[in-house]
C-alpha cells in the first residue's frame, strides 16, 4: 500500500463538525453557556421550560411566549395506550434506558406528522417529544415499583407533572428543588456523544424520532450518561465513609476509572458539578442518613481525587459525580437516573438537529485501512 497514513483523530478528540449557536462549553477555565447565558444564572434564576425554549428557538421567551410554550407541553403529556402497554409489560425487568428507547421509537408511529421535514413540524414534533419523554420515565418508574400509569396533571409545570405521575401525588419542595435543577443542568452540552449521534442519525434526513433515539441509545453508556449510575454504585460499594480514601486508592492503583471524574473537553471543575455540590452542602444538615452518608462519601472521594489527579492531570469531578446523592435526596431510585439525564437533553438533541438541518450535510468520516488487499479467495471446501 503506497498510500500515505493520514492523520487519525482517534474518537474525533479536537474535531469541529459543525458551527453552533446553542451552547459553548470552555473547558479550559470550567465554563458552560446555553445560547449565551451562562448555566450559573440559568440555575439560580430559569426554570426548565424557559431553558427548553431558549435552546429550541434560541432566545429567551417574553410571559406569554413562555406561557404558550408551557400550554404547549402540557397538552402533549397524555401517553397513548400502545407506549403505557410496552412499559407496563416490562418495567419489572427490563433496564429502564431500553424501555425509553424503545418507546421513544414506538412514538412516531402515532405521530401524523413524523415524516414531515419541514421546521415547523420539527418544532411540534419537539415539543412532542420533550413533554412525552417525562411522561415516559415517570411512568417506567411508576410501573418498576408496581404502580400503574397515573394521568398527567395539566395543572402542574412540566419537571411537578414529572414528579406527580411518578409518585401519584403533589411534589415537595424537597423534591422538586433537586429534579429542576438537574433538568436544567443536563439539558445541553453541545457536541457530547449523544448529541453527535442524534446529529449523525438526522443528518441523513431520518426524522427526528430516529435521530433521538440513536440518541438515547448513545446515553446509555457508562462513559457518557450511565456514569451517575455508576458513580452512585461506586459510593455504595464502599459503604462507610471511612472506607472511600483506601476504596479509590486501589481503584486507581488497579487502573480503574472512578466514574463521575475526568472529562473529553473540561480540564478544569465541571461548573455543573460545582452548582450540584453546592446544593448537596446546602440540604446536608437536613438530608435523611442515606444521603448524609452518600455525601461524605462523595466529598472525601472528591478531596483525594482533586489532590491526586485535578491540577497534575486534568482530571476533575464531572456532572455525574454528586447527581447519585442530589437524587436520592428527591427519592429517585438509581435505575431512572439515565433516563432522567435523556428527559432532559431531549430540548438539547432537538434544538441542534433542527439547527443542523438548516445547513444539512450528511455526517460521512473515513477510516484508515490497515487489512489486507487482493486476497486469493479460496473456494469453503478448501479452507
Ligand atoms: N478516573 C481515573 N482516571 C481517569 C478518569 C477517571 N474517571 N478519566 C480519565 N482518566 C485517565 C485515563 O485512565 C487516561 O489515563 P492514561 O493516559 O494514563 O491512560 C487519561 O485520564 C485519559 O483518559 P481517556 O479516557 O483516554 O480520556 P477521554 O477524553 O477519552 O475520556 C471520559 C473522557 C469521560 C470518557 C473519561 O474521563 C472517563 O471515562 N470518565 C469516567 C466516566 C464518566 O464520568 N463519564 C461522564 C462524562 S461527563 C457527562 C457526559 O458527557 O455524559
Amino acid at each position: 500500500m503506497d498510500e500515505q497514513k493520514p492523520t487519525i483523530s482517534v474518537g474525533l478528540q479536537g474535531v469541529y463538525i459543525t458551527e453552533t449557536k446553542i451552547c459553548k462549553v470552555d473547558g479550559n477555565v470550567g465554563r458552560l453557556y446555553y445560547r449565551g447565558y451562562a448555566i450559573d444564572a440559568l440555575a439560580k434564576n430559569s426554570n426548565y421550560e424557559e431553558v427548553a425554549y431558549l435552546l429550541i428557538y434560541g432566545n429567551l421567551p417574553k410571559a406569554a411566549e413562555l406561557e404558550a410554550f408551557r400550554q404547549q407541553l402540557k397538552e402533549e403529556r397524555d401517553l397513548p395506550d400502545f407506549i403505557t402497554d410496552i412499559i407496563a409489560k416490562n418495567a419489572e425487568k427490563a433496564d429502564p434506558m431500553d424501555i425509553l428507547r424503545t418507546c421513544v421509537s414506538a412514538l412516531s408511529m402515532s405521530d401524523s406528522y413524523a415524516a414531515d421535514q419541514s421546521e415547523a413540524a420539527n418544532f411540534k414534533k419537539a415539543i412532542r417529544l420533550i413533554s412525552k419523554i417525562s411522561s415516559i420515565v415517570a411512568t417506567i418508574g411508576r410501573c418498576r415499583d408496581g404502580g400503574d400509569y397515573v394521568e398527567p396533571n395539566k395543572s402542574l409545570g412540566h419537571t411537578e407533572n414529572f414528579i406527580y405521575m411518578l409518585k401519584g401525588r403533589d411534589p415537595t419542595p424537597q423534591e422538586l428543588k433537586p429534579v429542576e435543577m438537574m433538568y436544567i443542568l443536563q439539558a445541553e452540552h453541545s457536541s457530547n456523544a449523544s448529541t453527535f449521534s442524534t446529529l449523525v442519525t438526522g443528518s441523513t434526513l431520518a426524522d427526528i424520532y430516529s435521530a433521538v433515539t440513536a440518541g438515547i441509545a448513545t446515553l446509555k453508556g457508562p462513559l457518557h450518561g450511565g456514569a451517575d449510575e455508576e458513580a452512585l454504585r461506586m459510593m455504595y460499594a464502599i459503604g462507610d465513609p471511612s472506607n472511600t480514601e483506601q476504596y479509590i486508592e486501589d481503584a486507581l492503583a488497579g487502573k480503574k476509572k472512578i466514574m463521575g471524574f475526568g472529562h473529553r473537553v473540561y480540564k478544569a471543575y465541571d461548573p455543573r458539578a460545582k452548582i450540584i455540590k453546592e446544593y448537596l452542602l446546602s440540604i446536608q444538615n437536613n438530608s435523611s442518613d442515606e444521603v448524609a452518608g452518600l455525601t461524605e462519601i462523595a466529598l472525601r472521594a472528591e478531596k483525594l481525587m482533586v489532590d491526586k489527579l485535578g491540577q497534575s492531570r486534568g482530571i476533575w469531578p464531572n456532572v455525574d459525580f454528586f447527581a447519585g446523592p442530589v437524587y436520592r435526596s428527591a427519592g429517585i431510585e438509581i435505575e431512572l437516573f439515565t433516563p432522567l439525564f435523556a428527559a432532559s437533553r431531549i430540548a438539547g438533541w432537538c434544538a441542534h438537529m433542527i439547527e443542523y438541518w438548516r445547513d444539512n450535510k450528511l455526517i460521512r468520516p473515513l477510516e484508515y485501512y490497515t487489512g489486507g488487499l487482493d486476497l486469493n479467495y479460496i473456494p469453503i471446501a478448501n479452507r
